[in-house]
C-alpha cells in the first residue's frame, strides 16, 4: 500500500471511528477505559495521525458493537493468513472456530438459559473484568443457541440482539431492541 493510500485509509478509519463514537455518546477517556488503549493514542487514531492496527480495529468494534465495521477499514496485510488471536478484543460469533477451553462453561451457561426460558427470568453473566465474559456470550453461548442448543421449538431461530448500555442505557435499549419487536423507538 502506497502512503497516499495508507493516509486515506487511516482518514477514512478516523471519521468512521469519531462518528461511532459519538453516536455512543463516549468520551475518548470512556472509550479508553473500555478498550485498555490510552486515551492519547485513540486520540491520535481519531485524528487520523496514526493508523489503526487491526486489533484496535478489532477491539473498538467490540466496544463500540460496530460488527467488523472499523476492522474492515483497516487494510489486510497482503498474503496474510487470518490471525485466530483476536488480541485485545473479544472473540466474536465468527471466531466460535478459534474459541476453545470453554466448552463446559458454555454447556453450563445453556443449562442456565433453559432454566431462566422456563422461568421467565433474566440470567445475568458477571465476572473479573477481562475474565472472558464477552468472549464465552459471543463465540460460546450465541452460536450454540444458533446450533439449537436450547430444548424450545423454533430457538435457533430467535433474535439475538447485542448491545452496549452506554451512557444512555435506556435509550440504547429502545433503540436496538424496536427494530426487533417492530415498533418505533422511543423511552416512555
Ligand atoms: N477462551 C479464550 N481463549 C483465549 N483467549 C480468550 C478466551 N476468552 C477470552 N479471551 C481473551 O481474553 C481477553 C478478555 O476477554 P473478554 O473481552 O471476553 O473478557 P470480558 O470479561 O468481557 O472483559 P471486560 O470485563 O473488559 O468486558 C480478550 O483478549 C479475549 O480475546
Ligand atoms: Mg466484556
Amino acid at each position: 500500500m502506497n502512503s497516499e493510500n495508507g493516509s486515506r485509509k487511516a482518514q477514512g478509519f478516523a471519521a468512521a471511528l469519531r462518528r461511532l463514537r459519538h453516536t455512543q455518546g463516549l468520551s475518548l477517556s470512556q472509550l479508553s477505559g473500555l478498550t485498555h488503549y490510552s486515551r492519547g493514542y485513540l486520540s491520535n487514531v481519531e485524528n487520523g495521525h496514526k493508523p489503526a492496527t487491526t486489533d484496535l480495529a478489532r477491539r473498538l468494534d467490540d466496544v463500540l458493537r460496530a460488527q467488523g465495521a472499523l476492522a474492515g477499514l483497516v487494510a489486510p496485510a497482503e498474503d496474510t493468513p487470518p490471525c485466530p488471536y483476536p488480541g485485545l478484543a473479544a472473540f466474536g460469533p465468527e471466531d466460535a472456530r478459534w474459541f476453545f477451553g470453554r466448552a463446559r462453561s458454555t454447556a453450563a451457561l445453556v443449562g442456565r438459559v433453559t432454566e431462566c426460558v422456563d422461568r421467565d427470568q433474566p440470567l445475568i453473566v458477571f465476572g473479573a473484568s477481562g475474565v472472558g465474559k464477552s468472549s464465552l456470550l459471543s463465540a460460546g453461548l450465541i452460536p450454540a443457541l444458533a446450533a439449537g442448543a436450547l430444548p424450545a421449538a423454533g430457538s435457533a431461530g430467535w433474535p439475538v440482539l447485542v448491545m452496549t448500555p452506554t451512557a444512555h442505557p435506556t435509550a440504547a435499549l429502545a433503540e436496538h431492541a424496536a427494530p426487533l419487536l417492530g415498533i418505533p423507538a422511543g423511552v416512555y
